[in-house]
C-alpha cells in the first residue's frame, strides 16, 4: 500500500482554517461578508471576551433553506462561484466556501436560519467539524451564525491568541473597515455589552461623511473632504482628511478595491505621494478611498483573506490614485470658508491696489525679499525673481482661499501691518486678519520656487565655492551619501570622495549663499540616513529641497519690516501654497472679523 492517503475532511478544513481563521477578528470579517453577500441591510455583531468565547453575527438577508444550511458546512460549498471565469469577475465578498467548514471545525456552530418564502427556519449546529445536527425552528428571515468557544479543540492556536481586549480592538478595526466599505449598510457592534460601533445607513453624500467622521473617531469631525474622479476606466472616489489630521503609523489609510478592504502597497504609495509635499516626513494621511475597476483586470484571489490583490497593470492604478488626488489636493478644501467657497466677486476695497502697484514699488519689494532671502548674485536673477517678475501686471495670481474669511484671497492686496513677537507677521484682509508664520511662509515659498526650478529644468542655481569645503563624515553619513548622491546633486550639492569618511564639497544651492555649507552639509546627511532606505528619487530630492528652503528662510526672532512683508506677500501669490510648511506645520491661519465682532459683544 502506498504511503499516501487523503486526510479525512475535518482536518483538511482545520488546516484550511489556520489560513483563513487566524484570529476573532477573521471570523467576524468572514460572517459579515457573508451577511453583505446574502443582501443583508442590517449585521449587527455581538462578541465575548474579544470573540473567544462568543462571536454572534446577525443579519436580516436572505437566508438559506434547510438543504443549503446544511450544504454550506462542505468543504468548498459556495452559491458564489460556478466556473472558472466567474473567478475573473467577482461581484461578492466570498467564492472559496471555505469559511463556514472552516469556522465549525475550530468551535462549537450553530447557524439560524431562513428565507423569505419558508414557513419556518432551520438551526443546524455542529462541534469542531463532527456531523451536523439539523432542526426546524422559528425565526426571523435572515441568518444568525453563532460561534463560541473559538479554537477550543485547537490549543495550540488558543494559546497564541492576545488578551481579550486586544482582539476586542482588532474586531473593531475590522469593524471599522466593513462599516466605511459598505455606508449604505446598518452595521452595529457590541463586545460585553458596550457598544463599540454604531454605524446607521447614510444615502448621500454628506451623510456618508458624517457617517465616515463618526466611525473614524472625535479627531476626523470636519476633517474630511470629499474626492472623486477618474481616470481612464477607473474611478478614484471617497474622503481625504485635512492633512493636519495625520497618523503617525498607516493605520488611517482605508482602501477598497471594489468594494474590499485591501492593504495594497501600490495604492498606498500613490496616496502618500499626493499628499506627499504636504506632510512632514514619516506623517501619513488618513483616507477613506475607494477605487473601482473592471473585476476582470483584478485578481483578488491571491492572499489567504484576501487582503492584497494583484492589478492587471498597476501602474495605471497608481496613476489614476496619484492624479485624481493631487487634482483635489491641489484646491486645498480645508482652507476653504465653510460656507461661501469663492467670492472674487466680492467688492475688494484692496482690490485696485494690485494692479495699481508702482514698478517703482515692485522695485523695491524684490529689493527686500532678496536681500532677505540671501544675497543673489545678478546671474541667478531670473530663477530668485522670475516667480513675481511679471506675476503682478499680466495675470491675476491664483487666489488662496483661507477659512473664516468666506472669500478667496491675494497675498499681494493684504495689507501688511507688521510682526508680533518677531515671529508673526500681521495683515489686514478686508473680512478679518490675516496671520502668518513668518518662517513658514518664507520656507514654502523658497521650497516651492526650488521644487518648480528643479522640476522645469531639471537643475537648480548652484554656486561654486571659491575655495570647496572640506567635510569629514560619520559611517551613517557616508551610507546616507552613497545612496543619495544622485538626490543631493539635483539639489544643488556637488561632492567628491577624498577617501573613506572624507569628501570634498565644491558647490551649494544659490540660496544658501551666506550660510555655513559645511553644517548645512552635515545637516541633511544626518537626515536622510535616518530617513527610509529607498524612498524614490523624488522624494529624497524633495528632502533634501525642503532642507535647503528651511536654511535659506528667515527665522522665528529675525526682525521684518513692513517692506520684507510686502515683499513676501507678493511672492506668495506665485507659487502654490498648501496649507503647510514642507515640515507640516500651518503657514497661514486668519480671524475674520465676525469672531472680532463676537468678542466684543457686537450684533
Ligand atoms: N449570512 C448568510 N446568509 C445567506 N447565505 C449564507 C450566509 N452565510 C453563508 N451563506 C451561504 O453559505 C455559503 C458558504 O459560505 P462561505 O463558507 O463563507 O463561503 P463563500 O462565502 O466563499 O461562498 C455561501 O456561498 C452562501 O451560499
Ligand atoms: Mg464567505
Amino acid at each position: 500500500m502506498g504511503r499516501i492517503l487523503a486526510l479525512p475532511e475535518a482536518l483538511q478544513s482545520q488546516i484550511a482554517a489556520g489560513e483563513v481563521v487566524e484570529r476573532p477578528a477573521s471570523v467576524v470579517k468572514e460572517l459579515v461578508e457573508n451577511a453583505l453577500d446574502a443582501g443583508a441591510t442590517i449585521i449587527k455583531v455581538d462578541v465575548e471576551a474579544g470573540g473567544l468565547a462568543r462571536i454572534t453575527v446577525t443579519d436580516n438577508g436572505f437566508g438559506m433553506d434547510p438543504d443549503d444550511a446544511v450544504a454550506c458546512l462542505g468543504r468548498h460549498a459556495t452559491s458564489k462561484l460556478r466556473t472558472v471565469e466567474d473567478l475573473h469577475a467577482l461581484h461578492s465578498y466570498g467564492f472559496r466556501g471555505e469559511a463556514i467548514p472552516s469556522i465549525g471545525s475550530v468551535s462549537r456552530l450553530t447557524i439560524t436560519t431562513r428565507t423569505p418564502q419558508a414557513p419556518e427556519g432551520t438551526r443546524v449546529r455542529v462541534e469542531g467539524g463532527a456531523p451536523p445536527l439539523v432542526e426546524p425552528c422559528g425565526t426571523a428571515v435572515g441568518t444568525r451564525v453563532d460561534v463560541r468557544d473559538l479554537f477550543f479543540n485547537v490549543p495550540a492556536r488558543r494559546k497564541f491568541q492576545k488578551s481579550d481586549r486586544t482582539e476586542a480592538t482588532a474586531i473593531e478595526e475590522m469593524m471599522t473597515r466593513l462599516a466605511l466599505a459598505n455606508p449604505g449598510v446598518d452595521l452595529e457592534l457590541h463586545s460585553d455589552t458596550r457598544e463599540l460601533l454604531r454605524a446607521p445607513p447614510a444615502q448621500d453624500a454628506t451623510a456618508i461623511k458624517d457617517r465616515a467622521e463618526r466611525i473614524l473617531g472625535k479627531a476626523a469631525r470636519g476633517n474630511l473632504y470629499p474626492v472623486d474622479g477618474t481616470a481612464g476606466d477607473i474611478r478614484v472616489h471617497g474622503l481625504c482628511a485635512n492633512p493636519a489630521f495625520s497618523r503617525g503609523d498607516q493605520k488611517g489609510l482605508y482602501i477598497f478595491v471594489n468594494g474590499r478592504y485591501v492593504r495594497d502597497r501600490t495604492i498606498i504609495h500613490a496616496v502618500v505621494e499626493g499628499y506627499r509635499t504636504l506632510l512632514e516626513v514619516g506623517r501619513n494621511p488618513v483616507v477613506v478611498l475607494h477605487v473601482e475597476l473592471d473585476p476582470t483586470m483584478v485578481d483578488v484571489n491571491v492572499h489567504p483573506q484576501k487582503l492584497e490583490v494583484r492589478f492587471a497593470d498597476s501602474s495605471n492604478v497608481h496613476r489614476a490614485v496619484a492624479h485624481v488626488l493631487s487634482d483635489m489636493l491641489r484646491t486645498t478644501p480645508w482652507l476653504r470658508g465653510p460656507s461661501r467657497p469663492y467670492a472674487l466677486a466680492t467688492p475688494d476695497p484692496l482690490a485696485h491696489t494690485a494692479s495699481d502697484i508702482s514698478e517703482f514699488h515692485r522695485q523695491r519689494t524684490r529689493d527686500a525679499l532678496a536681500r532677505f532671502s540671501g544675497a543673489i548674485p545678478a546671474d541667478a536673477r531670473p530663477f530668485a525673481l522670475q516667480s513675481f517678475s511679471t506675476g503682478v501686471s499680466s495675470s491675476v495670481p491664483a487666489p488662496q482661499t483661507l477659512p473664516g474669511l468666506g472669500g478667496a484671497l491675494v497675498f499681494s492686496r493684504l495689507k501688511a501691518l507688521g510682526q508680533v513677537g518677531l515671529t508673526y507677521l500681521i495683515c489686514e484682509a478686508p473680512e478679518g486678519m490675516v496671520v502668518l508664520d513668518q518662517h513658514a511662509a518664507h520656507e514654502r515659498y523658497n521650497f516651492e520656487r526650488l521644487r518648480k526650478q528643479q522640476q522645469q529644468q531639471g537643475a537648480i542655481a548652484v554656486q561654486q565655492l571659491l575655495v570647496p569645503v572640506r567635510i569629514q563624515l560619520s559611517t551613517a553619513e557616508e551610507e546616507a551619501l552613497s545612496r543619495h548622491t544622485a538626490a543631493l546633486t539635483a539639489a544643488g550639492f556637488e561632492l567628491s570622495s577624498l577617501g573613506p569618511g572624507d569628501v570634498l564639497l565644491r558647490s551649494v544651492p544659490v540660496l544658501l549663499q551666506g550660510k555655513k555649507p559645511e553644517r548645512v552639509c552635515k545637516e541633511l546627511l544626518t537626515e536622510l540616513s535616518e530617513s527610509g532606505a529607498s524612498s524614490p528619487l523624488q522624494d529624497a530630492v524633495d528632502a533634501v529641497l525642503a532642507r535647503v528652503a528651511c536654511h535659506a528662510s528667515v527665522r522665528a526672532g529675525d526682525p521684518m519690516g513692513v517692506s520684507e512683508i510686502r515683499a513676501l506677500l507678493d511672492g506668495l501669490d506665485g507659487v502654490d501654497l498648501g496649507a503647510h510648511c514642507p515640515h507640516g506645520r500651518p503657514v497661514v491661519r486668519t480671524l475674520p472679523l465676525s469672531t472680532m465682532a463676537h468678542w466684543f459683544d457686537r450684533p
